[in-house]
């Protein structure tokens, strides 16, 4: 089974499509919910599913960032998904975990990636950019935001939306097919890591 660190900031829907997905029930083994906001919505999912949470940051009850990586490597983890966390990963924990964290990005990367590129700021972003398509994609974690490589991605047809929030809609419905997908091409040791490119296979 692969051992996964879930990161979450928010409405934790993701972490539900990954927990709820039938083809990962075998495959994965969510070992920890790991989030800088101690009562986010997300947290409460985990629980329901009796997965440990933990809050990161200064707090005495909280894991600090500089403890983070020896934190994952005690509970052996094999790969850090981040599923709408927002803040940036300590550069320790991106080599120690070279090319084992990933992150969901709603939009087409490398457009409307980068700081402060999250959440309805990108939805915003495409919506006003007049972008006839969008949709999300699922990278490895460098050290600066939305720039590592691109695992896979899928797209939505958005010309006829009269809102962000539309965008928004359509894209997390896509969202919540494309990571347990992808997580289980992981779990099935499908996903080649070549030097330029990223190749999934059958
Ligand atoms: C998702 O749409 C995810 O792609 C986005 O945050 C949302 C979290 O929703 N992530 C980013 O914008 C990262 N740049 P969720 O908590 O319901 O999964």
């Amino acid at each position: 089974m692969l051992k996964l660190a879930v990161f979450v900031s928010g409405r934790g829907s993701n972490l539900k499509a990954i927990l709820n997905s039938p083809n990962l029930k075998e495959l994965i083994d969510v070992k920890a919910v790991i989030s800088n906001k101690i009562d986010c919505p997300a947290f409460k999912i985990a629980r329901e599913y009796s997965i440990g949470t933990y809050c990161l940051g200064k707090d005495d009850n909280c894991i600090a960032y500089n403890e983070l990586s020896n934190f994952l490597v005690s509970l052996e983890i094999d790969l850090v998904v981040l599923a709408g966390f927002l803040k940036m990963i300590p550069s320790d924990m991106v080599r120690t975990f070279k090319n084992r964290i990933i992150n969901i990005h709603p939009a087409l990367l490398p457009s409307f990636g980068g700081e402060g590129m999250y959440g309805m700021n990108v939805h915003k972003a495409v919506f006003n950019s007049s972008a006839q398509v969008s949709g999300a994609s699922v990278h490895f974690v460098d050290e600066s935001y939305d720039t590592g490589k691109i695992i896979a991605q899928k797209c939505v047809d958005i010309s006829d939306v009269e809102t962000p929030e539309e965008i928004a809609g359509r894209v997390l419905i896509v969202e919540h097919k494309l990571l347990p997908y992808v997580l289980e091409k992981f779990a099935r040791n499908k996903i080649i890591i070549g030097k330029n490119r990223i190749r999934i296979i059958n």
